[in-house]
């Protein structure tokens, strides 16, 4: 069942690829979602629950596989679901342009996984004012309570104290840390840096961050910054911690081409669970992924459904997730599914 949904993900995030981000705010729909509000029934005759996404963008393979999640699920349901969906190329301003334009075309609900966490407070008043809930997805907004409904998604601070954990086991408690950050301003990079720094004051005081710098979450600049970190601190370096596995990846890819063997000389810690991570702790050039789950769709509109029909919802959605270690990572693949 796994390997089904597996091939239904894969199929999926190929045709986001073919698709491509043509404009600043393309908007990608699901065929139901052609129609116009009025038109957005179902046949049975029902008034569609119709729903507004605002994406980041196609930054990680953890992205892709959420954004799949939402699209698969939306195509699963176009009878009783009218999906727009929105790419905004990394860009909060493409974002902020996404909500408005579902505002005005009446959506029941708009998700949104915002890029960085601050100024979302004009057009969320703007949702607001227009009554439609605002619902996000795997990353926070730094607003008041009363301008959206609820938060979906993981807690980045525990994320970042498990990597913490992780790597001081890896180090026997001691030694320098190299750190990939994620995009300036993100809830996942702002969260898993402070997360991850407080664990090593308050438990590992022999283990040092000696240099930290964003990675932007994608795998060609996790590689940059690598190379200037092995460059700069070549063998004082003892391990790398990464926002996302994507950079990790590239980081990995920097070390090799160094000449270094990663996942021996310099230890590896990174979040998010995708397989690439798996098959480079499988091959031995990675140690550790704290896991993140992109695969949000269900609940989404599930939250979605309740919003339109007047239920309370939580707070925060919160996600279970776990910490995988290459010595299961053979035996951990194959049930991957993103
Ligand atoms: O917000 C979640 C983070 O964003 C994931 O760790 C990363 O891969 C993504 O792009």
């Amino acid at each position: 069942m796994k390997r089904v949904i597996a091939a239904i993900l894969t199929v999926c995030i190929a045709s986001l690829a073919l698709g491509g981000c043509a404009g600043a705010t393309t908007e990608k729909t699901t065929p139901a979602a052609t129609q116009s509000k009025a038109e957005a029934v179902s046949k049975a005759g029902n008034k569609k629950l119709t729903v507004g996404f605002a994406q980041i963008g196609q930054e990680s393979g953890w992205r892709d596989a959420e954004t799949a999640s939402i699209q698969f699920y939306a195509g699963q349901h176009v009878d009783t679901i009218d999906f727009k969906f929105a790419d905004a190329q990394q860009k909060q301003e493409n974002q902020i342009k996404a909500i408005k334009s579902f505002i005005e075309m009446g959506v029941d609900v708009i998700g949104l996984a915002p890029v960085v966490e601050t100024g979302w407070d004009a057009v969320f008043t703007e949702a607001k004012d227009a009554g439609i809930p605002i619902v996000l997805v795997d990353r926070k907004a730094k607003v008041s309570d009363d301008l959206y409904s609820t938060f979906i998604g993981s807690d980045f601070i525990t994320e970042g104290q498990n990597a913490a954990d992780e790597l001081a086991k890896l180090l026997n408690n001691k030694g320098n840390v190299v750190e990939l950050e994620g995009t300036v301003g993100a809830s996942a990079a702002n969260d898993r840096k402070k997360g991850f720094d407080d664990q090593l004051a308050a438990k590992y005081p022999d283990m040092k961050v000696i240099a930290s710098q964003t990675g932007d979450f994608t795998r060609a600049k996790g590689k940059e910054v690598m190379e200037s970190f092995l460059k700069t601190y070549g063998n004082k370096i003892n391990a790398v911690y990464a926002h996302n596995d994507d950079m990790m990846l590239g980081a990995i890819e920097a070390m090799k081409e160094a000449g270094m063997k990663p996942g021996k000389d310099i230890k590896t810690v990174s979040c998010d669970g995708v397989k690439g991570i798996f098959q480079a702790m499988v091959d031995g050039e990675a140690n550790v992924t704290v896991e993140c789950n992109p695969l949000l769709g269900p609940q989404f509109f599930e939250t979605c459904q309740k919003l339109k029909a007047g239920e309370s919802v939580e707070k925060w959605i919160k996600s279970q997730e776990s910490v995988f270690r290459a010595d299961t990572a053979a035996k951990d693949l194959p049930t991957r599914v993103y």
